[in-house]
C-alpha cells in the first residue's frame, strides 16, 4: 500500500485561533479516508490544507509538512497549478458553471491546454461514463447543465473534477445536500474511482463514512483523536471520545 499524502506536525492558524493542531496523517493511495466529528472541529479545514486552498483565505497559518508522493506541497517553489489539477475538489452544494453540461467537463481540460475536439469529446464521455451520468445526458450534452436535478448536478461536478486526471478527489460533504437516491447512486461510485483515484472525503454521516471508507480519521477541536481502517475505528475504537461519538454520545 502506497502512501500519497504524509502530513506531519501540521498546525493552522485562522489570526490567532489554532484550528488544526499538531496533526500526523498519512493518506494511502486508491483507498478512500473519511474525516469524521462534530461540527467546527476543523474536518473542512484539514481537507483544504491537502490543496492548499487555505491559501485564499486571508490571514491563515500553516507549519508543518504535507508532502505529496514525497514532494512538500508547502515548499515555496511548489506549483499550485500544478498541485491543484492533481487533487480535485467536490464541494457540499453542487456548483455547476452556468453553461452546458458538455462546456462543464471541458473547461478545466481546455484550460490545460487540450483545444483537439475529439479529444474533448472523448474527455466527456468517459468522465460522463465514470460518475454513470453519460445515459441521463448523452442526448443533452448541449443544453445547461443548471437543468439536471441535484443529485445530475453532483455527479456532474465530480465529472468535470475527473476531467483534468486528478490523481486525488478531495470531498466536502459531498451528498450532505442530495437526497438518499442520489445519495446512494454517490456512494456506489466512489468504491469504482478508487481504481483510478485517491478519496478523501468529509462526512457527518458516520453511516456513511462506514459504508464507504477503508480508513477514518475521528477530529475533535481540531485534533486527530484517532485514525485507523474503518472497521477498528467503528468496532473496536482505542479512545473512549471515538467510542463515544461513534456511538452517539455526542455531535
Ligand atoms: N475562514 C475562517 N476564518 C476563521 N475561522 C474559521 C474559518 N473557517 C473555519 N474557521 C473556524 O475553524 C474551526 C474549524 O472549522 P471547519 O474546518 O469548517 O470545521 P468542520 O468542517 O469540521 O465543521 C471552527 O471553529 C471554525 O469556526
Ligand atoms: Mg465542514
Amino acid at each position: 500500500m502506497e502512501t500519497k499524502f504524509k502530513i506531519k506536525n501540521l498546525n493552522l492558524y485562522y489570526g490567532n485561533f489554532q484550528a488544526l493542531m499538531n496533526i500526523d496523517m498519512e493518506i494511502y493511495e486508491n483507498k478512500i479516508t473519511a474525516l469524521i466529528g462534530p461540527s467546527g472541529c476543523g474536518k473542512s479545514t484539514f481537507l483544504r490544507t491537502l490543496n492548499r486552498m487555505n491559501d485564499l483565505i486571508p490571514n491563515v497559518s500553516i507549519e508543518g509538512t504535507i508532502k505529496l508522493d514525497n514532494k512538500d506541497i508547502y515548499n515555496k517553489d511548489y506549483d499550485l497549478i500544478e498541485l491543484r489539477k492533481r487533487v480535485g475538489m467536490v464541494f457540499q452544494k453542487p456548483n455547476p458553471f452556468p453553461k452546458t453540461i458538455y462546456d462543464n467537463i471541458v473547461y478545466g481540460p481546455k484550460i490545460h491546454g487540450v483545444k483537439d475536439k475529439e479529444k474533448l469529446d472523448y474527455i466527456v464521455e468517459r468522465t460522463l461514463k465514470e460518475v454513470a451520468l453519460w445515459d441521463e445526458t448523452k442526448d443533452r450534452l448541449h443544453k445547461s447543465a443548471l437543468g439536471l436535478s441535484g443529485g445530475q448536478q453532483q455527479r456532474l461536478c465530480i465529472a468535470r473534477c475527473l476531467a483534468v486526471e486528478p490523481e486525488v478527489i478531495l470531498m466536502d460533504e459531498p451528498t450532505s445536500a442530495l437526497d438518499p437516491v442520489s445519495t446512494s447512486k454517490i456512494e456506489g461510485l466512489l468504491e469504482e474511482l478508487t481504481e483510478k483515484y485517491t478519496i478523501v472525503i468529509v462526512t457527518h454521516n458516520m453511516q456513511q463514512a462506514g459504508r464507504v471508507s477503508d480508513y477514518t480519521s475521528f477530529f475533535l477541536n481540531g485534533k486527530v483523536i484517532e485514525n485507523d481502517k474503518t472497521e477498528v475505528i467503528f468496532s473496536n475504537p482505542k479512545d473512549k471520545k471515538t467510542e463515544d461519538y461513534i456511538t452517539g454520545r455526542f455531535g
